[in-house]
């Protein structure tokens, strides 16, 4: 296939873009927990006041973007797999039922691989426990500890991260129960399965961009030598104890291990063993993939490196090829808009912060990293805050990455100035409703730095988000009405949400009659890719959805 693009006479050439994607907002009736309409955000309602002809709602969830139903949330794996490749794909998730389904997944070659140690070593299962349906989900864990028995297995340890960031907090103990119970089954069948490991997602082993390889050493520790400051003798007593400190929460639970009678860990990996980490998504486990992988590793000291037969639920990294074991092909997005662009001359600048780095980067170019063509991109990245909560730190560095942008804009080196404003959704998911407030305000602030920026160079924005989170804090019953836990708190939603998220297009590099149009009520966020090639002055490829904007000549 050729990689020129036909050039679009409606749509001047040259033009500077900027590509701005606010993570985690969504748009959802104004209350007391819709922390945007509580914020300050002038510059975000200005924009909207430029409905229909220049902002729009657009689909962020469900099969709309790729995922098994119209139940599943919206994540950022997902909405900028969807933004950057311009079509939709069956996604992880998706492509993990199906292979749960027809038992392909067991005739695989990463199955097969580790298989090979079934006789004589013990299968390990690393993963988030949680029906989220971002990372991982436990229905197929339930599955695939079953088939995996079929199909020989006789000895399971199970390393647990709990979750209380994709579900309620507090969600982890009735999981562990549930597991709990499904090994016993296993158990009764002759099969010697126990949780051997686990810890909270923030806290334990599912770093992303090496933001804190701490996180992910506190996971090796666990779950392959079997050492952590807590011991328990089981699971549940480990989730439950743990839960007692009132500063504890499934997100940030400590690691720790279970022990047998005499003291010893029930399931350090070992030599012969196989290990398989099967959540689906890719950011988060990147990092332990390559500690479980790689030869040469000087990322933390691993002190006993086992020789075993790793294999992922996917492929995560296409790039490099990590880990070269799976045991589920990812979807293959390729032809991304980014590997289009570079090759029509269009340079690009993105950016964001440590926490949504890869988002703009390895997600928007299809799960793969590194640059297409150095000598036309630069991915730059402002180091995040680490070591706390962000609702400690709800400005994050949403004006850095803006001043960043502002400064490339206004160098005019650049065709395409894309970046990630973390803040919706890094501080939606601590529940914390004040923090998340300041946090949208200061993406505000930040989208207007870029957009006077833009105005300054006659250049173009489009402004959009990946999903919704900060939009709405409270889990709600079907009628809509907030939720109440025992004691009569509501209950604080983490998650991200089914909402839709608004596109916004302006700039003085706009041709005049520029207008969405009114005829994809349905469009998703897969349609922002011809888009963004449109304002470029090109046509997408014609298996791309379709742009959502038109010329309309006024005389
Ligand atoms: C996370 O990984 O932080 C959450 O599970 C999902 O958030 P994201 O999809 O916005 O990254
Ligand atoms: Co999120």
């Amino acid at each position: 296939s050729s990689w020129k693009l036909v050039e679009n006479s409606k749509f001047p050439k040259g033009k500077i873009v900027a590509v701005v994607v606010l993570d985690g907002w969504g748009e959802a009736d104004p209350d007391e927990f819709n922390c945007i309409h509580l914020a300050e955000t002038p510059t975000m309602d200005s924009l909207k006041k430029g409905a229909p002809e220049k902002w729009r709602l657009l689909k962020a969830h469900g099969t709309a973007v790729g995922l098994p139903t119209d139940d599943d949330m919206g994540n950022s794996e997902v909405g900028h797999n969807a933004l950057g490749a311009g079509r939709i794909y069956a996604q992880g998730a998706k492509l993990v039922d199906m292979a749960l389904a027809s038992g392909k997944i067991y005739e695989g070659e990463g199955f097969k691989y580790i298989k090979e140690c079934f006789d004589n070593g013990t299968l390990h299962l690393i993963g988030l426990l949680s029906d989220g349906g971002v990372h991982s989900r436990f229905d197929q864990l339930q599955m695939f500890l079953k088939g995996a028995c079929v199909h020989g297995a006789k000895r399971i340890r199970v390393h647990i991260i709990t979750d209380g960031r994709d579900c309620l907090d507090g969600t982890s103990v009735g999981f562990v129960e549930m597991l709990e119970n499904d090994l016993a089954k296993l158990r009764e069948k002759g099969v010697d399965a126990r949780i051997a490991s686990g810890g909270g997602r923030m806290y334990v082993t599912m770093d992303r961009y090496e933001n804190d390889w701490g996180v992910v050493k506190r996971g090796w520790d666990a779950h392959v030598l079997g050492e952590a400051p807590h011991k328990f003798r089981s699971a549940i007593e480990a989730v439950k104890k743990l839960r007692e400190d009132p500063k504890a929460n499934d997100q940030y639970l400590p690691p720790f291990v279970i022990v047998d009678e005499s003291g010893k860990p029930v399931g350090p990996i070992m030599d012969g063993d196989a290990v398989v980490t099967f959540n689906f998504r890719a950011d988060r486990m990147v990092m332990i993939a390559k500690a479980l992988e790689y030869e040469n590793f000087d990322k933390f000291e691993r002190v006993r490196f086992p020789k075993i037969h790793y294999a992922g639920m996917l492929q995560y990294d296409g790039e490099l090829k990590l880990p070269s074991h799976y045991l589920v092909s990812p979807p293959e997005i390729e032809r991304t808009s980014g590997e289009y662009l570079v090759h029509n001359s269009i340079r690009t600048f993105a950016c964001s912060e440590t926490v949504k780095f890869g988002h703009v980067t390895f997600f928007w170019n299809g799960n793969r990293s590194g640059y297409f063509n150095p000598n036309m991109e630069e991915y730059f990245e402002i180091p995040s805050d680490t070591g706390i909560t962000f609702n400690a730190q709800p400005k994050m560095k949403a004006l850095e990455i803006a001043e960043k942008a502002r400064d490339v804009i206004l160098s005019r080196k650049f065709h395409q100035v894309r970046v990630n404003l973390a803040n919706g959704d890094m501080v939606g998911h601590t529940g914390d409703i004040k923090a998340t407030i300041v946090g949208c305000k200061a993406v505000d602030e930040a989208v207007k730095i870029v957009l006077d920026a833009i105005d300054q160079v006659g250049g173009i924005y489009l402004v959009t988000a990946d999903h919704g989170n900060a939009e709405d804090m409270v889990k709600r019953d079907k009628s809509g009405k907030p939720l109440l836990d025992k004691n009569g708190n509501v209950q604080l939603l983490t998650s991200h949400t089914l909402h839709p998220v608004p596109v916004a297009i302006g700039g003085p590099g706009l041709r005049r009659g520029v207008r969405f149009r009114e005829d994809l009520r349905n469009a998703s966020l897969a349609n922002v890719a011809a888009t963004v090639m449109n304002l470029h002055g090109f046509d997408a490829p014609s298996d791309y959805e379709p742009t959502l904007i038109e010329v309309v000549d006024s005389n």
